[in-house]
């Protein structure tokens, strides 16, 4: 049993109650490399950021738990290195689909995790819920849970329709559960096809997919429900054009790829919801640098000359996410 405090780790519990009052969200970014966790402890460091970083089942298995956990507990000295001296800095599985994953977390030095019941009818998931919760908060170790479906497809985490969360389900919800957060679906999706062509409709100027708005009336009904409780939001990558662009005009092929707009999000920040999934725009960030490199230098073979761009962009895009959208820029004496 390791505890994340050993490792220099946070729950969310702070973090959350500070971001609700402060009317921002706290980043939550997806990590499983170490290019990825470089970009995003500078990016915090520099914006003087609190931060989550998210660890899902395929990433654990992609590169290795054990390797992971020394990752984190090295984010936290490399936070330091680069002047930060108390870093707000939690680990956190994202989308733990049974209590044995999210236990095996608990006990390896995770400060949060998810446990994602969502596809589960409503009693099972309450039921799995505070399994977990049972289990996580004997060591302070903080709970998200789900209520709702999101759409969307990703590696370990698919689902083809969505189902917004009920407002009339979350107070018996989040009672009988304990759980320290709630995920809602409000219109997000995961990957970088949040919405089909259908779903959207053009700018007449651009010829650009819009895509619809999110339902800020469910959000507002339900943190009418539960005042002051800490909201996630899941599939919140914004799939910027510039990259979608860099990648097609490099080889790549993502016809219509639409995320959520930044607009939105910002919006959503100066509300209970304080905590913000981003994994897609750091794939495509990453993905767009590499294609740009290979496409202008084809003798290029040292993975340094390419994996350096793609770090250095997605530490551009976290610090243009933490500044620009997410507000959480300059809050970390308040944590
Ligand atoms: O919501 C899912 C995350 O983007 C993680 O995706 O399961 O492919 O690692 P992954
Ligand atoms: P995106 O696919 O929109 O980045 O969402 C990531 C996410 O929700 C991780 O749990
Ligand atoms: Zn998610």
């Amino acid at each position: 049993m390791v505890s994340y405090k050993e490792l220099g780790l946070v729950n969310t519990r702070e973090m959350f109650a500070k971001a609700i009052k402060g009317g921002y969200a706290i980043p939550a970014f997806n990590f499983n490399n170490m290019e990825q966790l470089q970009a995003i402890v500078k990016a915090c460091a520099e914006t003087k950021s609190p931060v989550i970083l998210q660890v899902s089942k395929g990433a654990r298995n992609y590169a290795n738990q054990t390797l992971l956990r020394y990752m984190a507990q090295g984010a936290v000295e490399y936070a330091k290195e680069l002047g930060w001296e108390k870093p707000q800095i939690c680990l956190h599985l994202d989308h733990g689909d049974s209590f044995e994953l999210c236990k095996s977390c608990v006990d390896f030095g995770f400060s949060s995790v998810m446990i994602d019941a969502s596809s589960l009818p409503y009693e099972e998931n309450i039921a799995l819920t505070k399994k977990v919760v049972d289990y996580a908060h004997q060591y302070d170790v903080t709970v998200e849970a789900e209520l709702g479906v999101l759409a969307g497809v990703e590696d370990e985490v698919s689902s083809a329709v969505s189902h917004y969360t009920k407002p009339e389900e979350v107070v018996d919800f989040a009672t009988r559960t304990g759980c320290d957060s709630l995920a809602i679906s409000i219109g997000t999706s995961h990957g970088a096809y949040k919405f089909t062509p259908e779903q959207c409709t053009r700018d007449p100027k651009t010829g650009k997919l819009v895509p619809p708005p999110l339902a800020f009336d469910v959000l507002d009904a339900i943190m009418e429900q539960l005042p002051g409780f800490p909201i996630v939001l899941h599939g919140s990558s914004s799939v910027p054009q510039e990259y979608v662009d860099i990648i097609n005009a490099n080889g790549g092929k993502l016809p219509d790829a639409v995320g959520i707009p930044e607009e939105q999000l910002r919006l959503a920040s100066k509300s209970a919801v304080c905590k913000i999934n981003i994994d897609s725009d750091s794939r495509l960030a990453f993905t767009a640098a590499v294609r740009k490199v290979f496409a202008e230098k084809p003798g290029e073979f040292d993975p340094r000359k390419y994996c350096g761009p793609a770090r250095d962009l997605m530490e551009e895009l976290y610090k243009h996410k933490i500044t620009d959208v997410l507000g959480s820029d300059g809050k970390l004496a308040q944590c």
